[in-house]
């Protein structure tokens, strides 16, 4: 048989290479952009299979426009750029890659997590403005973290990785989860699993875990971030819509809360109005699985799922129900 697939952008070879190994036509986006809505209907007509990045959005229309289409195969643990239900109506395969990308998610948020407490965003900018003139002893003061709690929404894999990495730092985690109890976490660090309200009351650091669904669209709004205490700092890596992003400008502006650190946007790669103009935020590009390392791995996991499929097997990551 013959395969044909298509690349939505470039990603690292080791995928690329697998999936010439098995397919007849191989096409990858050839721009250093993603491609319009337009494009993407016309690439996706015709092919096999299609591996797609998150910024891609492939939605009803998309899907019944496409023609023999047998998986989708999503270059991202998040999968809500998808239109699973869709896709699984017309009994396309949809994959993700997760697993591979967990630590350097979890590394992400620590990362955001320092560079906010420590105010490292800020220090880079004054001293690169010429305006470091000597050590001072109430220059930049930032927070603690030793002792303090984590409150972690959404302890699933990458929640759980990011309450791992606390016990350097010696700290209480409170957790949420929508599914069981998490074992680990309690009986590694003594974690508490607790409702919303609680871990918001209690948490010094908020850390964002959850898929974007329905459900956890704007799961942080105005009376989540009044709940927090003001010397509170929140940190995203999951999706920017779990958190209502007007609202947390607001909460920022008005020193509701000390500070965020945000690798995901509500409509990206738009910010809402007011974020550039804060202080107390350190804002990332969307770099949560940006290794080396792990993108390697999400390019050969996203080709071996498409491979899986077009063998007519049950690929290892397939989301649809
Ligand atoms: C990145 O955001 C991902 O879902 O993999
Ligand atoms: C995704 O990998 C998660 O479960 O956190």
């Amino acid at each position: 048989m013959s395969f044909n697939a298509f690349i939505t952008r470039q990603i690292p070879e080791e995928g690329i290479n697998i999936l010439k190994k098995f397919c007849q036509t191989v096409e990858i986006n050839p721009y250093d952009r993603p491609l319009t809505y337009d494009e993407l209907l016309g690439k996706v007509k015709g092919r096999d299979a299609i591996l797609t990045m998150l910024s891609d959005r492939i939605d009803e229309r998309l899907i019944s426009e496409s023609n023999g289409l047998k998986v989708i195969a999503n270059y991202a643990v998040g999968y809500d750029n998808v239109d699973i239900k869709a896709a699984t109506a017309k009994g396309i395969v949809v994959t993700n890659t997760p697993g591979v990308l967990t630590d350097s998610t979890a590394d992400m948020a620590w990362a955001l997590l320092f560079a906010i407490t420590r105010r490292i965003v800020e220090g880079d900018r004054l001293t690169r403005a010429g305006k470091f003139v000597g050590w001072a002893p109430m220059l930049l003061l930032g927070g603690d973290l030793v002792g303090k709690t984590l409150g972690i929404v959404g302890a699933g894999r990458i929640g759980t990785v990011m309450a791992m990495r606390s016990r350097g730092w010696c700290m209480n985690v409170l957790y949420t989860t929508h599914t069981n109890r998490n074992a680990v976490l309690e009986e590694m660090l003594g974690a508490k699993r607790v409702g919303l309200e609680t871990l918001l009351r209690e948490s010094d650091f908020i850390s964002i875990h959850t898929p974007l669904t329905k459900k956890t669209r704007h799961l942080i709004g105005a009376k989540e971030l009044s709940v927090m205490k003001r010397t509170a700092y929140l940190i995203n890596t999951a999706r920017g819509a779990v958190i209502d992003e007007a609202a947390l400008v607001e909460a920022l502006r008005n020193k509701q809360i000390a500070g965020a650190g945000l690798d995901v946007y509500e409509e990206e790669p738009k910010l809402k109005p007011g974020l550039t103009e804060l202080d107390n935020v350190v804002l990332a590009p969307h770099l949560g699985s940006a290794t080396i390392e792990t993108r390697t791995k999400m390019a050969i996991m996203a080709s071996e799922n498409i491979v899986a499929v077009l063998n007519g097997q049950r690929p290892k990551n397939c989301v649809n129900p």
